[in-house]
C-alpha cells in the first residue's frame, strides 16, 4: 500500500519525509495539504492530523483517499460489465480494441502551409521545407498524426495495426466540461495548453467520449460516498483520455507524469482500462486502509468549518492557511507550501475541477476564483518571489501558536529564490536547514527532465 501510486498530484512528496518531519508527534497539523500525504502518515503511525488547503480538488482528493470508504466485490463486477460496454462503444477499432495509439503533432507553416515535423527543428524552432523558421505557437494549425496503433483482440493479444487516420465522427452524447483555460475573462492561463483553449480539446475524441459516458454513469449511482470515490478514480484515470502523455519509445505504459499540457509526441491510453486497473488498485488500498485507521474518525468539509474528534481523527478542512484557525494546538506543523511558479495548482488541477463542478454544479467547487489566494509565484497575476516570501513568513508566523515545532519543506531548483526565502525567515526566526534526497518520480522532474532533485527541509524555531 502506497499512497503515492494512487493519483498523480504535482508536487505530491514520499511519505518518509513525513515520517522523518512527525518522529514522535502524536498531533499534526498540515496548511498546505495537497493531496493529503501528511495525513496518510499520520494514520501509518497512529497520530491525528488536521489537514488544509485552499483549492477544493485537493480536498477531494485528500478526503477520498483517507475516509473509509471502498466498495464491495459485487458492486466492483457490476461497474465492469458497464465499464465494458462502454469500452466496446468508443474503442471498437478494425475489429479489436484500442489498446494505445501513438501520434506526432505536425504544425501547418505559415508561409507555405505545408506540416512540418515536430522533428525538423533548429534551436528549438520548427523549420520547413520552404526554409521558414518558425515558433510552434507561430503555426497556422496543429495537427495530430497516429503513428502506431496497438489493438487488442477479443481473446485478449495483443496486436499492432497499420496506423491509418481514426477521422471517423465521434458523437458524444453525455455532458462534459467546455470552459475555457482562463482565471476570468480575458486573462488566460500562463501555460496555455498547445492550441487547446478549452478543457475539451485537450481530450482525444474517442477518450472524451469514454470519460463522458463514465462520468454519466458515475453521477446514476445513489449513495453519495460511492459516487464520490468514483469520481477519484475518474480524475486519477482522466490522462489516459487527454493529450497530455508524453510517448517515450523505450519506457512502455508506465507510471509517467503527464506534461504541463500537450507535448508533441503523446501516447491515447485506454481509458476504461486504465480506469478499472485504478479502480481495483485503490479498492484494495482503501479497504486496508479502512482497517488501518478503524478507530478513528474522519471529517471532510469543504467550507472552513473544523471538526476535531475527541480521541483518533484525521479532519480535511477547505481553507486559507493565512486565515485558518485550529482548534488546538500541535506537536508538529509541517508546510509543503507551493515551490515558488514551478506547479501552478489552479491551473494544473483545473481540468479536474472542471470535471468535478459538472453538470449538476456542485457547490463544493463552485469557486474558480480562489487563484486570488493562492500562495506562489506567478507574474501574470502580479505574485512575485517578495510576495510570496512575505505571505509564506506570515503562515509560518500564525503558526507559532498552534505548533510546538514547524517544519518547512522547500525545492532547490532555483538557488536564488531559495536564499532569499531562507534570509527572510532567519530575520525572523532561528531556523536549521537539512537536505533530503527524493526517492520518488516528482512531476518537477517529469517537466524539466533533470535528474537528481533534493528537497531543503527548514525547522523554524520559535
Ligand atoms: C506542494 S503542494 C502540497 C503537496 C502535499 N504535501 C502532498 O504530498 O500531496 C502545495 C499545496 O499548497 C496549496 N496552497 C497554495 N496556496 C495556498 C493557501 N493560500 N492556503 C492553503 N493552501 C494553499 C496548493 O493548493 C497545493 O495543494
Ligand atoms: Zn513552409
Amino acid at each position: 500500500m502506497n499512497i503515492h501510486y494512487t493519483i498523480k498530484f504535482w508536487g505530491r512528496k514520499d511519505p518518509t519525509i513525513f515520517e522523518q518531519i512527525i518522529n514522535g508527534g502524536k498531533k499534526i497539523v498540515d496548511p498546505f495539504c495537497g493531496a493529503g500525504t501528511s495525513g496518510y502518515v499520520s494514520g501509518l503511525k497512529g497520530c491525528s492530523a488536521l489537514l488544509s488547503d485552499i483549492n477544493p480538488v485537493s480536498i477531494f482528493i485528500s478526503g477520498n483517499l483517507l475516509n473509509k470508504t471502498y466498495l464491495d466485490e459485487k458492486t466492483v463486477k457490476n461497474l465492469e460489465r458497464e465499464l465494458n460496454e462502454i469500452q466496446k462503444r468508443c474503442y471498437s477499432v478494425d475489429s479489436g480494441i484500442l489498446q494505445e495509439a501513438v501520434y506526432m503533432t505536425y504544425y501547418r507553416c505559415p508561409n507555405c502551409g505545408e506540416l512540418v515535423s515536430p522533428m525538423n527543428r533548429e534551436n528549438g524552432k520548427l523549420v520547413c521545407n520552404c526554409s521558414k523558421r518558425f515558433a510552434q505557437r507561430e503555426a497556422r494549425e496543429a495537427v495530430d498524426r497516429v503513428r502506431e496503433v496497438v489493438l487488442q483482440d477479443w481473446n485478449g493479444g495483443l496486436r499492432k495495426t497499420n496506423p491509418k487516420e481514426y477521422t471517423e465522427d465521434i458523437l458524444i452524447n453525455s455532458w462534459y466540461p467546455k470552459r475555457k483555460f482562463e482565471y476570468e475573462r480575458n486573462k488566460a492561463f500562463k501555460n496555455l495548453p498547445n492550441f487547446g483553449k478549452r478543457v475539451d480539446q485537450i481530450f482525444f475524441p474517442r477518450g472524451l467520449k469514454a470519460a463522458a459516458e463514465t462520468y454519466e454513469l458515475i453521477e446514476s449511482i445513489d449513495d453519495e460516498k460511492t459516487k464520490d470515490f468514483l469520481k477519484l478514480i475518474f480524475i486519477a484515470s482522466l490522462y489516459s483520455a487527454t493529450k497530455m502523455i508524453p510517448y517515450s519509445a523505450t519506457s512502455g505504459p508506465s507510471w509517467k507524469i503527464p506534461r504541463y499540457w500537450t507535448p508533441p509526441v503523446k501516447v491515447e491510453r485506454n481509458f476504461i482500462q486504465t480506469f478499472i486497473r485504478r479502480l481495483r488498485y485503490l479498492n484494495k488500498m482503501k479497504k486496508a486502509w479502512s482497517e488501518l485507521v478503524k478507530d478513528y474518525e474522519i471529517f471532510v468539509d469543504y467550507f472552513g468549518n473544523v471538526e476535531t474528534g475527541n480521541d483518533k481523527y484525521l479532519s480535511i478542512v477547505r481553507s486559507d492557511a493565512r486565515d485558518f484557525e485550529p482548534p488546538e494546538v500541535y506537536d508538529v506543523a509541517v508546510m509543503d507550501p507551493p515551490h515558488y511558479g514551478e506547479i501552478l495548482y489552479f491551473e494544473m488541477t483545473y481540468l479536474w475541477q472542471c470535471w468535478l463542478y459538472g453538470k449538476k454544479r456542485d457547490k463544493r467547487f463552485r469557486d474558480f476564483r480562489f487563484w486570488k489566494k493562492e500562495i506562489d509565484v506567478n507574474l501574470k497575476l502580479r505574485r512575485d518571489l517578495s510576495y510570496y516570501n512575505e505571505e509564506l513568513a506570515k503562515v509560518v508566523g500564525k503558526y507559532m501558536d498552534y505548533s510546538k515545532k514547524i517544519f518547512l519543506i522547500l525545492h532547490n531548483s532555483i538557488g536564488y529564490q531559495f536564499k532569499t526565502t531562507l534570509k527572510l525567515l532567519k530575520e525572523k526566526w532561528d531556523v536549521e536547514v537539512k537536505t533530503v534526497e527524493l526517492k520518488v518520480p516528482t512531476s518537477a522532474q517529469g517537466i524539466h527532465g533533470r535528474k537528481k532533485r533534493h528537497l531543503y527541509l527548514l525547522e523554524i524555531k520559535n
